[in-house]
């Protein structure tokens, strides 16, 4: 029987920051915008996310849009793309008050402003003292954002698939995209939905680690679906580690607990940041802290009967400050790490986090590849927020600037949607073929026989990355790790389901993520091997230096053959002077 079809002008792919942001620009324009989200979308990752928004409204201390950007392009250990973060943080500043009229609770200054903390890496004046960038709903301003695009979204009559998988993109013979091929999760029913666009707003990939701050469903599907339709995942080598996720737990207590005032102590009770960064302290660029909390425990400083995390201390901020500013992280803490915060420091470690490469694209969104001349866009695919790599992130995130790029991407990824539909009005021809191979994925499942299972060899990819594609990575460790994933490619090709029922079988859509899980940590880890410098979240004690000769390129992962391609950053801002790359201290 033939596949239920349905059309749309458009079809977003998840329902996180991003998707929600493009989405609202689209239906408030008229369009029929389908939106499809494995779980309700309430509950994509954007909820969780803690300390805040980047941008630069100067409400606490002195601030302006270009030291914003300054701090961006340093962080990004000089790897993001000039044009892209000038563009960014310029946004910033009308995409946060665009939100805030969109009805997000933000915490608010005595004279009613919007609140603003200090996050790490951010300075005054290209480098100076500290600044106060990040805009805050006490500390769960993620969920604050999400459920305000969520109901304007209502408003506007985009129309939810909730609860829906995405298994493959619909690619013609011309390489346009022309959708996606869908499941329902209650019914297990496949469905064709026809689109003009598609814009994949997936999120992150977090669970290829073992220990991560990630939500389960962040298994890289939209980074997946785009390397199987050929286009190549961009910079996926740098991977952060955020430095203080609950020890042996992974979840996130925000950097905005140092914002506030809260700072790491080693076994000895020694504030140890002091030796790695001695003027940004506690506040130095996350890469630059993980390594230094690995750092402390591989000599010998670490807490606990094994030595193996920190501490990060917090109580002398008084019980007041933790009720107001993180009663997030002080339910965190109590729940999963035994600790009330106001009372007793919280044992951290560093965290599997945020990837900084995905699916390459320009800044309006467009996925672009390389060609023989130069780059393309991808006719019909556009690509948004933790899953796409607009080159604003570089080598390492500054905290804070992840939801503002879901958001100033989302938004201008809708926008340039509306333009693309308007001049591309009708739907294309869909091939049988096309849909034939976008649903192999789904019958390979449906295999018989005995196999390992699908929880076995997820439970073996995580360990593989987390012990060779972690926060020190050598040519011996990655090396090792490759093998393991070509050994681990065979277990799961002869991995089967042990049930096949229909009605809300979530084994066969973990067994659907575990396919994407699978390349994304591939194209993660052959893309670490590659990689002969330390930069950004890349760190090689067997190439310790920065090469800006050599590497200051983005890498290019292909699914077809794990070829490898790169291509020069983009060191033009768009109206201000270059910075150019410098040592990079804090
Ligand atoms: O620490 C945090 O609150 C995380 C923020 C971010 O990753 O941007």
């Amino acid at each position: 029987m033939p596949l239920a079809r349905r059309r749309f002008d458009t079809l977003i792919i998840g329902a996180g920051g991003a998707g929600l942001n493009a989405a609202l620009q689209l239906a408030d324009s008229g369009l029929g915008v389908a939106v499809v989200s494995k779980v309700f979308p309430t509950r994509s990752h954007t909820v969780a996310a803690q300390g805040g928004v980047n941008a630069a409204l100067a409400n606490v201390l002195p601030d302006n849009w270009h030291w914003h950007m300054f701090d961006t392009v340093k962080g990004s250990d000089y790897l993001g793309d000039q044009d892209a973060i000038e563009f960014m943080c310029r946004e910033a500043i009308p995409t946060v008050y665009e939100l805030e009229h969109a009805g997000v609770p933000f915490s608010r200054l005595p004279d009613g402003r919007i609140y603003q903390r200090k996050f790490g890496g951010q300075s005054q004046n290209f480098g100076g003292e500290q600044a106060a960038r990040t805009c805050a709903a006490a500390d769960r301003t993620g969920h604050a954002i999400l459920h305000a695009l969520y109901q304007q979204n209502l408003r506007a009559k985009t129309h939810f698939f909730d609860e829906w998988f995405a298994i493959n993109l619909l690619r013609d013979a011309e390489g346009v995209v022309l959708g996606a091929l869908v499941i329902e999760i209650a019914s297990g029913e496949p469905l064709i939905i026809e689109a003009k666009t598609t814009l994949l707003a997936t999120g992150g990939c977090g669970q290829v680690f073992r220990t991560n701050s990630n939500a389960h469903i962040n298994t890289g599907d939209g980074m997946a679906m785009a390397l199987r339709i050929g286009v190549p995942l961009m910079d996926m080598e740098f991977f952060q580690f955020h430095p203080t996720g609950i020890a042996g737990k992974g979840m996130l207590i925000s950097e905005g607990v140092r914002g506030e005032g809260g700072y790491l102590i080693n076994k000895d009770g020694e504030r140890f940041m002091d030796r790695y960064a001695p003027h940004a302290r506690d506040l130095a660029s996350r890469d630059v802290v993980s390594r230094s909390i690995m750092t402390e425990i591989k000599e010998g400083r670490g807490c606990g009967p094994r030595g193996d995390y920190m501490l990060l201390k917090v109580d002398h901020l008084g019980e007041e400050v933790v009720a107001k500013r993180l009663p997030g992280i002080r339910e965190s803490s109590k729940i999963f790490a035994g600790v009330d915060p106001a009372h007793e420091p919280i044992p951290v470690f560093p965290t599997a986090h945020y990837s900084m490469g995905g699916i390459p694209t320009d800044r309006f969104g467009r996925v672009v590849v390389p060609e023989r001349h130069g780059e393309e866009t991808v006719p019909g695919l556009y690509a948004a927020g933790e899953c796409a790599c607009a080159s604003v992130h570089g080598a390492n995130r500054l905290g804070g600037n992840s939801l503002l790029d879901i958001l100033v991407f989302g938004r201008l990824a809708g926008k340039d949607i509306r333009e693309y539909v308007r001049e591309n009005p009708y739907h294309r021809d869909l091939d049988d073929a096309v849909v034939q191979a976008a649903i192999a994925p789904l019958e390979r499942w449906e295999q018989g026989g005995d196999g390992p299972g699908v929880a076995e060899v997820r439970a073996e990819l995580q360990r593989t990355m987390e012990d060779h594609a972690g926060v020190f990575r050598t040519d011996e460790i990655m090396r090792e790790g490759v093998d393991k994933l070509d050994a681990l490619r065979d277990r799961l090709a002869a991995a089967r389901l042990r049930d096949h029922s229909k009605a809300f079988n979530t084994a066969r859509i973990q067994a659907l993520e575990l396919d994407n899980l699978y390349d994304v940590g591939r194209a993660l880890a052959v893309s670490a091997l590659h990689r002969q410098e330390s930069r950004g979240a890349h760190s090689r004690p067997d190439y310790p230096e920065r090469d800006d000769k050599q590497w200051m390129k983005h890498s290019l992962y292909f699914k077809a053959g794990d070829a490898m391609d790169y291509k020069p950053v983009r060191t033009k801002p768009l109206t201000v002077e270059t910075f150019p790359p410098k040592p990079r201290v804090y």
